[in-house]
């Protein structure tokens, strides 16, 4: 596997891939990569015939305050995972390589970026957005994967690429999580051992919610009280949003039908945890769903 720093040569890379007739797929990642991105990495794999994974902490996301310059970084260990899971290339651009000037330009996530993540985190997704498009311009990838576990991000990008006519076919895999039910995130690092016993109870919340779907709930309102008070009940989750939402543009949805995402993010001593469920809800039935 290459490890690549320059857009000039991960470009040339693809380039050369596909004038081979080669498929290329791309798993953009900030790295401190964990399972799920090594399933995203395996499924790229799978699907294309040439993978470039990207390590790049992306400052434009980070609010000032928030945990950029303690990010976990580890890029030998990055390197060493992403050519077990059958990368190619390990683009990992210096930040002057992607920021060479302030941006003058950015990409406007709109009303969906500003709900949500976006409302406790106003310019995550304009950073978000903006980086992913870079990336995708210096890869010119065939596929792109992207990660449930960041769903409110996946369906973003989605907008992205259909509203700007981007040339690349998007794949989401679903959230990967521990045996206790925490979906792994790198940011799972920052819990000490009682927070560590404590998160899983993000995702049991949730599954009160789905439980309260399958019992014929489908009151929107309801269904998100009842998560957010059995959250708070753990005394040490403090919940932040619960929402059930339309899973194609985050729109409300009440009473919920279709296909739809019941998000939460809570915060935990300090560090904030963050994860959904993606169900399909059509007349009686529920049936977990991808995104
Ligand atoms: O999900 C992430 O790791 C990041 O938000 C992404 C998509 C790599 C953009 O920096």
């Amino acid at each position: 596997m290459r490890t690549i720093e320059r857009v000039a040569d991960v470009r040339a890379f693809s380039r050369a891939a596909r004038r081979a007739g080669r498929t290329v797929g791309l798993v953009p990642t900030m790295g401190a990569l964990h399972a799920g991105h090594l399933a995203l990495i395996r499924a790229m794999v799978r699907r294309t015939d040439a993978v470039a994974v990207s390590v790049f902490v992306n400052p434009t996301q980070f609010a000032p305050g928030e945990d950029l310059d303690r990010y976990p970084r580890d890029l030998d260990a990055d390197r060493r995972l992403a050519e077990e899971a059958g990368a190619h290339v390990l683009f990992a651009p210096p930040v002057e390589e992607i920021y060479p000037v302030e941006p003058g330009v950015w990409v406007d996530p709109g009303e969906p970026g500003r709900i949500l993540e976006g409302a406790a985190r106003p310019t995550h997704f304009r950073g978000v957005l903006t980086v992913v498009t870079k990336l995708l311009n210096a890869v010119e990838p065939d596929w792109v994967a992207f990660g449930q576990k960041d769903a409110q991000q996946a369906v973003l990008v989605r907008r992205l690429i259909d509203d700007l006519l981007l040339p690349v076919r998007m794949w989401v895999g679903p959230t990967v999580r521990d045996p206790d039910g925490l979906a792994l995130s790198s940011r799972n690092a920052y819990l000490d051992a009682a927070g560590r016993r404590a998160a899983p109870e993000l995702y049991r919340s949730l599954l009160v919610g789905r439980q309260l779907l399958e019992a014929g709930e489908r009151r929107a309102g309801e269904i998100a009280a009842r998560v957010r008070a059995r959250l708070a009940a753990t005394g040490v989750l403090r919940p932040d949003y619960v929402a059930v939402v339309a899973a194609s543009d985050l729109s409300p949805v009440d009473p919920v039908a279709g296909r739809v995402l019941l998000l939460a993010a809570a915060v935990l001593g300090g560090v904030r945890l963050i994860d959904n469920l993606c169900l399909e809800v059509r007349g009686d039935r529920v049936a977990p769903s991808e995104l």
